[in-house]
């Protein structure tokens, strides 16, 4: 392996390894926000964070940009109350005042991994604590991770006039079963013919303002939910379509396991199939 690869890979095992217990996020989206980091990370400008919960990704970003000596700070942004008023008919399951964090323990992990002077945390509503920012900031990078149509369409309106050249943008929850408000804000905002990259479970990524990489693979179009997404980047890391065939076995076998359960508990079914149950969450079949 090429050193620069090992190192890299070095300084995002390391560094995942420490903010895993404060990400919502799973070790390949991690990674594909590292890649994106690596892709820009020549270009000028700081990184941000929409929507950062405990803080663990904004964090993540912060030790790597040290790791890596790159001078760049990180912007975390979120209100610490939790997800605002919510769109039922586009924001789907997300529920207002969901995921609600404490500013003062996100402040005293920065504190703990030695971030006070490259992760400014910005506490308060996307709205208010943008016109806060200063006035000449410009990204190279961003991860919206707020879920929702709103909070990603306030991102989005102010971030794309202060996003860099080449610079890179990570939407979460872009492909999310029964929410459609992260995409329809970045179609609104980006425009529909942006080239969205799939990531991996419910990410996606754009170079709004042209693809910084030198060797990028070949697209391989697909469509899903009336839109097309390139998976080139996806289909590269074969461990990661190992995870989903891994997954989908997994909940196939689980959604089976709780139909027959609830069946039980409801008296619907008390067949040969409910001994198997009990037996495997450890009760005893009263005869
Ligand atoms: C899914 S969580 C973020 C997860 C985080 N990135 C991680 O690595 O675990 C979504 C966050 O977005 C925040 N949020 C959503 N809309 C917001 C808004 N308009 N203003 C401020 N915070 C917002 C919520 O408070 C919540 O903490």
């Amino acid at each position: 392996m090429d050193p620069d690869r090992a190192r890299l890979n070095q300084v995002f095992e390391r560094n995942y390894g420490r903010v895993a217990p404060h990400t919502l996020l799973m070790k390949a989206q991690v990674r594909s926000i590292f890649d994106r980091l690596v892709d820009v990370r020549g270009l000028p400008g700081d990184a941000i964070e929409f929507g950062a919960y405990q803080g663990g990704l904004s964090f993540f970003l912060g030790l790597c940009i040290k790791d890596l000596g790159l001078a760049k700070r990180v912007f975390m942004l979120d209100s610490f109350e939790g997800l605002p008023q919510t769109d039922p008919g586009l924001d789907g399951p997300f529920e207002r005042g969901t995921m609600v964090s404490d500013a003062r323990v996100v402040g005293e992990l920065r504190s703990r991994f030695g971030l006070d002077d490259i992760v400014d945390i910005r506490p308060g509503w996307f709205e208010d604590s943008v016109r806060d920012l200063p006035g000449d900031a410009r990204f190279c990078l961003a991860h919206l991770d707020a879920d929702v149509y709103r909070s990603t369409r306030v991102a989005l309106e102010f971030l794309l006039p202060r996003l860099v050249e080449g610079g890179a943008v990570v939407l979460d929850d872009c492909v999310f079963p029964g929410a459609t408000g992260v995409i329809r804000a970045a179609d609104e905002v980006l425009g529909t013919d942006q080239h969205l990259h799939l990531g991996p479970k419910t990410q996606a990524f754009v170079f709004p303002k042209g693809d910084p990489r030198p060797q990028r693979p070949a697209p391989v179009w697909r469509s899903l939910g009336g839109r097309r997404y390139d998976l080139a980047d996806l289909l590269a890391r074969t461990d990661y379509l190992e995870l989903v065939r891994w997954e989908h076995a997994y909940y196939d076998d689980h959604a089976q396991w709780y139909r027959n359960y609830l069946d039980l508990l409801t008296g619907a079914a008390d067949g040969p199939e409910s001994f198997r149950i009990t037996d495997r969450i450890g009760l005893v079949r009263r005869e």
